[in-house]
């Protein structure tokens, strides 16, 4: 029994492998077991779609690229037998891209791939902030990176900001932490403050501000004053009316 099993079972697998008429994808950096390709801003990814098992695909047969969905114009002679993609540099808004390839007359055989483009906060620098007593003091620092930031921090003159004190609040999202004081105080807010960003991958980045408190501006009360201004004149005016009356009147 075994001895007959085995030719058949042989014969069969090497029909299904004949059969099989799908593409496949080949990357520079190669694809992973996940089908995703590791990749980091300004790099290059290059994608070759050919038809798999090594042979090639019938010559009046296209293949066709899409990226998300949306079909990638090809020039003439990229598009027979074998199809070159190439993404370069790669941008921010190539991660999670996903390329597939199939052939023009059946969309069922395909293959696709998804890139990763790691990337750090993007922080460097330092900013100079004025900010006038009593008013809102608040600091911005993008963190959006990939993989996400494990940590942020902020210090103010070198030891860490107490939230419990000053009146500070902080808001995180996937994209910023924001510090934020109300009603500034010259002696509590002044200094050097430091957001840090801490990437699992690629380490710390931060930026810095130096904050001055400035005194608070006297503004001008215009309302007040316009209010005031109108008061008069109809006062003025009102008298110089009745007046005009009482001369009319006398004149009779
Ligand atoms: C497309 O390819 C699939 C898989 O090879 C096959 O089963 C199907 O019959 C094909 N469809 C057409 C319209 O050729
Ligand atoms: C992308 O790559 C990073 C670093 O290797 C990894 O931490 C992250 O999980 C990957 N993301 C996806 C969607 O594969
Ligand atoms: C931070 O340091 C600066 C310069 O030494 C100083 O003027 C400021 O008062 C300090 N701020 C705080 C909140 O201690």
């Amino acid at each position: 029994m075994k001895m007959t099993s085995r030719p058949l079972l042989f014969h069969l697998l090497l029909f299904c492998a004949t059969q099989t008429s799908g593409v496949e994808i080949q990357s520079v950096p190669a694809v992973n077991a996940d089908g995703v390709i590791e990749t980091e801003l300004e790099k290059s990814v290059s994608l070759v779609c050919r038809p798999d098992g090594g042979h090639d695909a019938p010559v009046d047969d296209d293949l066709v690229w899409l990226r998300n969905g949306a079909v990638v114009s090809l020039r003439e002679g990229n598009r027979k037998g074998r199809s070159s993609v190439c993404v370069t540099p790669v941008v921010h808004d190539d991660d999670g891209a996903t390329f597939s390839c199939h052939l023009s007359k059946n969309a069922t055989v395909t293959a696709s791939v998804t890139l990763n483009v790691t990337y750090h906060p993007q922080l460097s620098g330092s900013e100079d902030v004025a900010v006038e007593e009593e008013a809102e003091l608040v600091l911005r620092c993008d963190i959006l990176a990939n993989p996400p930031v494990s940590s942020v921090s902020w210090t103010l003159n070198g030891s860490a900001v107490d939230l419990s004190a000053g009146g500070f609040s902080l808001a995180v999202d996937g994209f910023a932490s924001q510090l934020a004081a109300a009603g500034v105080e010259k002696s509590v807010h002044e200094g050097t403050y430091r957001c840090t960003a801490t990437s699992p991958l690629y380490g710390e980045y931060g930026k810095r501000f130096s904050v001055t408190v400035t005194e608070k501006t006297f503004k001008f009360p215009l309302m007040p004053m316009v209010a005031g201004i109108v008061v008069v004149c109809a006062t003025v005016l009102f008298a110089v009316v009745s007046r005009w009356n009482r001369i009319t009147k006398c004149c009779k």
